[in-house]
This record gives C-alpha cells, sequence and structure tokens, in this order.
C-alpha cells in the first residue's frame, strides 16, 4: 500500500494539519529544519541509522548515520556561531555535492541563519552578482573553488569569513580564510538550537528571470510541512527504502528532496558525486540497491540514449518507484521506462519559488505519459485566460495559477518587492508557465511565458548571458535564445555582431563560449554562437528575441511590424 492510499480520497478532506500531526509541531511552536533533520531522528531510535551512503571519484565512499549528522551539525553550527555568525546571517554553501554541504545545510540552519546554497560550477560573475545580493557573511567552499572568491574579495566587503572544507595545510591561506575539518573538529554532542518559529527564514536560492539579476527566493522554516509530505506521499519514501534524488543542492530540487523531504522522515539516501555516465549510474543503483529514484528528463533521455542493452546488464531489480522532475517529461521517456525498469517515471513539477511538488504523478494513479499529472492535495490549481480566471474548457492553454497558501510557498525575492509583486495577479501565484488540463483533471505542460532558456532542467537567463557577451572584447552586440536539442531539450544559442578587427571565426567563437563557461557557468555557455551583420530591432532599439527564437524553432515570426528593417 503506498503512503498517499488514494488521491480521491485524500483530495476530499486535506489539510496541512495531517503533517503538522505526524512532525509534532502545533501552531506558534518552535521549528527548525535543522532539528527535524537529524536530532528528532535520533530521538525516534534511529539513531545507528544509515542517513547517508556517499560516493565520490574513484569509488570512494563514506557512510553517516542520523547520529553522525546531528554530530557533525552541531559541530558546523557551533564552529559559526564562535565566528559571530547570527541568526538570519546569510551563510553561502559553495561546494561540490560533498558530505561537508548536506551537514552545513544543517548546521546553518540550527544557528538560524540563511543558507544560501550555490552550484559549485558557477563562474567569478554568477557568483558574485548572488552573494552581492544577499550581502553574504561567509562562504563554506573547497580549495578548488576558492580561487572564485579570491577574484572577487574586493568586490564584497560584507563577506567576513571564507572557510575551506577541505585545506590540506599545504598551500598558504589568503586574507579572511580560514580552514575547518569536519574530521578533525571536537564533535559537540549538546548543541543549543536557534528556536526558529515558522516564519523565520531558512534558505536562499537564487533563480533566473528574463530580465534582470537572479533572484533570491526567500523561504522559511515552515516550508518544511510541504516539503515533509509530498516526499513521503509522492515519492512515496518508506522505512526501508534507499533513495536517490539525482540533484544538486545548488537547485531547489536538492535541498527540498535531496535534504528535508527524505531525512525529515529518517531515510537513508545516497549521494553520487561524480559527473554522469549511464553505466555508473546504473552501477549505483545496483550496488546500493537503490529502491527509490528522484531524477530528471534530461538524464532519463541519456539514458535512453545509451540503450536498452545496457539497463540489461546491470541488476536494478531493488527500484521500486521512479519519479522525474524539472523541465518537459516527454511521454516517449515514460513508455520507455515502463518497457525497460518495468515502471514508468512519475513526473513531477515544481519550481524554486514554490518550494514543493504542485503537480504530480501519484503511487496507484492512472500516468498518462507526457502529462505533469495533478495538483497535490492542498493545492487549490488552475490554467487561467487573459482575465486571470481559470479556464474550465477542457484542454484550452493558459497560464498555470496557483492560490499562494501552501506552507513552502516562498515568501519574497531577497531586497527585490517589486518583481516579487509582478508575479501575482487576481489572487494567484503566476509560476510564468502554460499549460493544459484535460477533462480528466490532468495537467499537460505547454511551454514557459518568458524567454527563459530551460537547459538540462536548469533555468539560465538570456539577459544574464547578453551582458556577459557584450564584457568579451571582440562582441559589439548580443541576442540569446534557446536552441532545440535532443537531449537538454533547449540549450543556450547566441547571435553576435563583433567589433571592427575581430575575424568571425572558429576560434573566436571557442574563445567566447569559454568565456562565458568561465564567467558564469557551464550550463550558461552558448553552444553555438553565430556571427551577424546586424540584429533585428525594433524601431525603438530593442533587439528581437522572438524573431531570432522562432527561427530556431522553425516557427512563424509573427508580427514584425515594429521591427527597424531600413
Ligand atoms: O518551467 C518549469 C520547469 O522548470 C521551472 C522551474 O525551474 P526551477 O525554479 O529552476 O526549478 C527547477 C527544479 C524543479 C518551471 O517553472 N519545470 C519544472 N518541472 C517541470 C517543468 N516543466 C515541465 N514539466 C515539469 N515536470
Amino acid at each position: 500500500m503506498s503512503n498517499i492510499g488514494s488521491y480521491d480520497e485524500r483530495i476530499k478532506d486535506f489539510s496541512w494539519k495531517i503533517a503538522e500531526e505526524e512532525l509534532g509541531y502545533k501552531e506558534g511552536d518552535v521549528i527548525n529544519i535543522g532539528w527535524y533533520c537529524s536530532d528528532r531522528i535520533c530521538d525516534q531510535g534511529k539513531a545507528d541509522k544509515l542517513a547517508l551512503i556517499w560516493e565520490g571519484l574513484g569509488g570512494v565512499e563514506k557512510r553517516y548515520t542520523f547520529n553522525d549528522v546531528r554530530l557533525a551539525s552541531n559541530t558546523i553550527g557551533d564552529h559559526l556561531r564562535k565566528l559571530g555568525v547570527k541568526n538570519e546571517d546569510r551563510v553561502c554553501l559553495f561546494m561540490d555535492k560533498i558530505p561537508e554541504l548536506y551537514l552545513s545545510f544543517l548546521g546553518v540552519l540550527k544557528i538560524g541563519a540563511i543558507a544560501q546554497p550555490l552550484f559549485s560550477a558557477f563562474g567569478d560573475e554568477s557568483l558574485h552578482v548572488r552573494l552581492d545580493n544577499a550581502q553574504t557573511k561567509v562562504i563554506m567552499t573547497q580549495r578548488k573553488h576558492v580561487g572564485k572568491v579570491r577574484r572577487i574579495l574586493e568586490q564584497m566587503p560584507y563577506l567576513t569569513h571564507i572557510i575551506i572544507v577541505d585545506h590540506d595545510g599545504k598551500k598558504p591561506l589568503k586574507e579572511r580564510e580560514s580552514v575547518f575539518s569536519l574530521e578533525t573538529a571536537e564533535k559537540i554532542e549538546k548543541f543549543e538550537i536557534f528556536p526558529t518559529k515558522a516564519e523565520s527564514p531558512s534558505l536562499l536560492h537564487y533563480t533566473s528571470g528574463t530580465t534582470g539579476q537572479p533572484k533570491g527566493v526567500k523561504h522559511v522554516h515552515y516550508s518544511l510541512i510541504s516539503q515533509y509530505l509530498t516526499a513521503k506521499w509522492v515519492l512515496d519514501l518508506q522505512d526501508d527504502d534507499i533513495y536517490w534524488c539525482t540533484a544538486d543542492p545548488g537547485w531547489v530540487t536538492g535541498t527540498s528532496y535531496g535534504i528535508i523531504g527524505p531525512w525529515s522522515q529518517g531515510i537513508t539516501q545516497c549521494v553520487l558525486d561524480t559527473g554522469f555516465s549511464a553505466e555508473s549510474w546504473y552501477k549505483f543503483i545496483a550496488k546500493n540497491k537503490v529502491s527509490m529514484w528522484y531524477s530528471a528528463p534530461t538524464a532519463i533521455r541519456s539514458l535512453m540514449k545509451a540503450g536498452d542493452a545496457l539497463v540489461k546488464e546491470h541488476d536494478l531489480s531493488s527500484l521500486r518507484h521512479i519519479a522525474s522532475v524539472g523541465e518537459p517529461l516527454n511521454a516517449e521517456a515514460v513508455i520507455w521506462s515502463e518497457r525497460v525498469y518495468g515502471m514508468p517515471f512519475y513526473d513531477t513539477y515544481l519550481q524554486t519559488e514554490t518550494g514543493s511538488m504542485m503537480l504530480t504523478n501519484y503511487p496507484g494513479m492512472k500516468v498518462k505519459p507526457g502529462s505533469m499529472g495533478k495538483p497535490f492535495p492542498g493545492i487549490t490549481a488552475a490554467v487561467l485566460d487573459d482575465n486571470f480566471e481559470p479556464i474550465t474548457e477542457p484542454s484550452k492553454s493558459g497560464l498555470i495559477g496557483f492560490r499562494p497558501d501552501w506552507p513552502s510557498m516562498m515568501r519574497e525575492y531577497w531586497r527585490n518587492e517589486e518583481t516579487f509583486k509582478k508575479k501575482f495577479a487576481n489572487g494567484w501565484y503566476l509560476p510564468g508557465d502554460k499549460s493544459t488540463i484535460d477533462k480528466d483533471g490532468y495537467y499537460w505542460f505547454v511551454g514557459r511565458d518568458d524567454d527563459v532558456i530551460n537547459t538540462g532542467g536548469h533555468l539560465v537567463s538570456p539577459f544574464e548571458v547578453e551582458s556577459a557577451l557584450l564584457e568579451h572584447e571582440a562582441v559589439a552586440e548580443s541576442a540569446v535564445v534557446a536552441k532545440p536539442d535532443q537531449v537538454n531539450m533547449e540549450v543556450v544559442k547566441a547571435f553576435v555582431t563583433l567589433n571592427p578587427g575581430f575575424i568571425a571565426d572558429d576560434d573566436l567563437e571557442l574563445k567566447i563560449m569559454n568565456f562565458i563557461r568561465k564567467k558564469l557557468s557551464p550550463l550558461a555557455m552558448p553552444q553555438e554562437i553565430e556571427y551577424m551583420e546586424k540584429l533585428p530591432k525594433t524601431r525603438s532599439g530593442k533587439i528581437m528575441r522572438r524573431m531570432l527564437r522562432a527561427k530556431e524553432w522553425g516557427e512563424e515570426i509573427g508580427d514584425t511590424s515594429t521591427l527597424d528593417d531600413e
């Protein structure tokens, strides 16, 4: 029997109180995610249960029980406190998927500070704008990433401490740097956890929009309520599961479902901190007997490409339930998974801003391949017309709207109230996606309502890439759009005009690509750069991305009446 039982029964009398009661929380109580994910699990008699099985390069493995997680997060929290970190100070976690990332996340929350996890492949510029917006006080990082911090240090007077968690003691430390080693630090047994309340801030995740700088999405400790229940009912986590969430905690799936969801219910999870290969992924599942696997469409399409024969070479019989998130999961991928793994990938839809799953497929529910499923109980969702009223006619496309009343809804965009307000209309939160709803109430993703590029499940702002391109000496003008791609669904494509004296050749293309990779990230790096004599512009001088995008997708170009074609 699945945890959710019957979806139709659950939605009848749903209340978030179900989760509150299971977690032993009452309105007004102290609620601290760090405590819920470690101390409480130990108090339930699971101190010796494995919490984390970690594997890094070369097959190196580390294992942590829930008691280890409790002690490690106490120890890190204590260290930060002694450095002067106070509640609501921002602490950036800039690390690969190493154990310290997961343990520090809880340590930061235990002292009431705000965790700011950032994808470790971010380059200098990406790192700088996010630290600058958050006015981050401390950054915890690794030797191999500290160079990026050093290069932008002068521009960050508010950053008082750079903690290196894997320093080998060889190279000298620079300004504001210190070393912390979980292995040698004195373990803190008794720790005073900061008494955060429901609305105390917990987390800042940065997400990219079409225009402007990335937005810091603020979440609060009360988000636990929906993260706990969605993980339980949708991922169907059971006490003896070995769970594998392939997402990086630099992004929302990796914190909501790669830390909080599983650990708040005392589930053993495993983490593979190496790059993707179909073979190593199957080996990892077989070796660890993964029973619940949560991944993303780009990875699934890559596995499809690797072929059926490879699946048969590995013992994947431990798998019981599999799910996907982050970008459209095409019907073929669902049908393929049913054939080769004996079960479909259950698609789920969430956003950095929503903090937890909004539309999903549930164990026991009929999966319609290609559909995102139905709203989670307690979520009021609709597809809206131009007046932001729900469309009642089936299969008609409109903007998705959610009534903003679930526990893990973002509370604000950090220091950006204006953009936050624009996300609402007629009482609905607008995630910026379009969908249809069929006659059975299933949601079908249509597309985004803006120019944001979703490459391999990661959002990239065309604006950020365009601005970074302009900083290259050869580039005079730039326009960035999504280009279709079989595996990543979309990739970044740039159109540029060059400054005089530069030759439009392959060598320059490579140089510009690398420039963006280092400055922003490998995700934001254009996969193709097309040189143009001039870019299409409106009469008021605005570059018409829409036209360039339509060309890439072989779509109708639409209204070009404002085009300046002199
Ligand atoms: O456009 C939707 C797409 O990813 C966006 C959210 O991206 P982000 O905030 O970075 O969070 C990523 C982690 C989930 C959404 O606005 N998206 C997410 N899930 C799906 C999806 N598009 C189609 N189908 C999904 N299941």
